[in-house]
């Protein structure tokens, strides 16, 4: 008999509660035991630790197809690594957490997270120690190393297309454009993904330079006087601050380019589940239990050539790009972002869209 904890950490997506669903089912089929810690690290620091035991009504088949956490995903606010380090109150919140691990007598935990969480438990590793840690990547961002695919992104790639499939007709009606802002952090995938689905006629994404002038150029050669510009929220424009849409927009305004912006925000994360995210994510619980099964530690499930299988939380780290936040410098996170042979850039390329200076 095992004793497993689950945990969703960071910003939430869907396909979380699947997962959960899908871990409870395989976990019981064992003979094992499933602990659901509440809001993530947050309720693992609480005193005594927030913590559920899964039995059959718990969370239901019919439910795990909705977006958001059933085990919460923490507040912003509370005790957690970020303002941990923030206040130099790390140390303690370290303690806390293998405390709480010991107290709630786990043989093993699964973490579902992004890449800073995934990066903060390598990190922060002694803090399983003596108990098996394996992660699933979730993610709308999809800038998690080693891994095709992230639990979350092919719902978030859907509702984006269908928020900017409805901007059209609206672009359409009145002869203009959309200046549109996608989620996705530091990392373009979101943005050209769905760029890619809704036939955009650009897509500005943090890992290409673009020119504003070049690009209000393209715009003009279109053979529409509608449609869609998509553009990353991690992009920059030299010289102006404010929100990514808002300064290509002033910009488009100036040329003369009749426009309005558009914000999707947290509908992204939101939506239910896709088919594909829940089979990625029945497949991510199946093998995240092997792996418990297998007296795995430190690793993560992760999809490649389209075999579900861990790969080391080491090589995780290693292989990604480390950077750190100035402002909080305990804080390293290993990223992923649009290499520049994806072969959606030359897909996108082909279709006629302008993405700034790939060559
Ligand atoms: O990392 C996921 C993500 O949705 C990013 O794409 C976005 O920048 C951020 O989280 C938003 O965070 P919050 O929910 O705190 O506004």
């Amino acid at each position: 008999m095992k004793r497993l904890g689950v945990l969703t950490t960071g910003g939430d997506c869907s396909g979380l509660n699947t997962v959960i669903q899908r871990l409870y089912r395989g976990a019981t089929l064992r003979g094992w035991e499933l602990v659901g810690i509440l809001d993530g690290t947050d309720g693992l620091c609480a005193t005594p630790p927030r913590a559920i035991t899964f039995d059959n009504t718990t969370l239901p088949i019919e439910a795990a197809r909705l977006a958001g956490s059933f085990l919460h995903n923490g507040r912003t606010g509370a005790l957690n690594f970020e303002t941990a380090a923030k206040t130099g109150d790390l140390a303690r919140f370290n303690r806390k957490l293998r405390k709480s691990l010991l107290e709630l007598k786990l043989d093993a935990v699964i973490l579902i997270g992004g890449n800073g969480s995934l990066s903060l438990a390598w990190c922060n590793r002694e803090i399983y120690s003596g108990l098996q840690l394996v992660c699933i990547p979730k993610t709308i961002d999809m800038d998690i190393p080693l891994t095709d695919k992230t639990i979350g992104f092919d719902t978030a790639v859907q509702q984006l297309t269908s928020f900017c499939d409805q901007l059209m007709l609206t672009a359409r009606s009145h002869h203009r454009w959309f200046v549109t802002q996608t989620m996705g952090r530091d990392c373009g995938q979101l943005a050209l993904n769905a760029g890619i689905a809704i036939g955009a006629t650009a897509i500005l994404i943090p890992e290409i330079k673009f020119d504003v002038n070049s690009l209000i150029k393209h715009i003009k050669k279109s053979p529409r006087d509608y449609g869609i510009i998509l553009v990353s929220e991690g992009i920059s424009l030299r010289g102006h601050s404010g929100r990514p849409a808002d300064m290509i927009s002033r910009k488009l305004t100036a040329a003369g380019l009749e426009n309005r912006t558009a914000y999707p925000e947290h509908t992204q994360r939101v939506g239910d589940t896709t088919a594909s995210d829940r089979i990625l994510a029945a497949r991510m619980a199946d093998c995240a239990l092997r792996a418990i099964e297998n007296n795995e530690t430190y690793v993560m499930t992760a999809i490649n050539n389209c075999k579900c299988e861990t790969v080391s939380l080491a090589d995780f780290f290693a292989s990604g790009d480390v950077t750190t936040d100035p402002n909080i410098p305990d804080l390293k996170t290993s990223d992923a972002y649009v290499s520049p042979d994806d072969p959606l850039l030359e897909i996108a390329t082909n279709m006629g869209i302008y993405l700034g200076e790939t060559k």
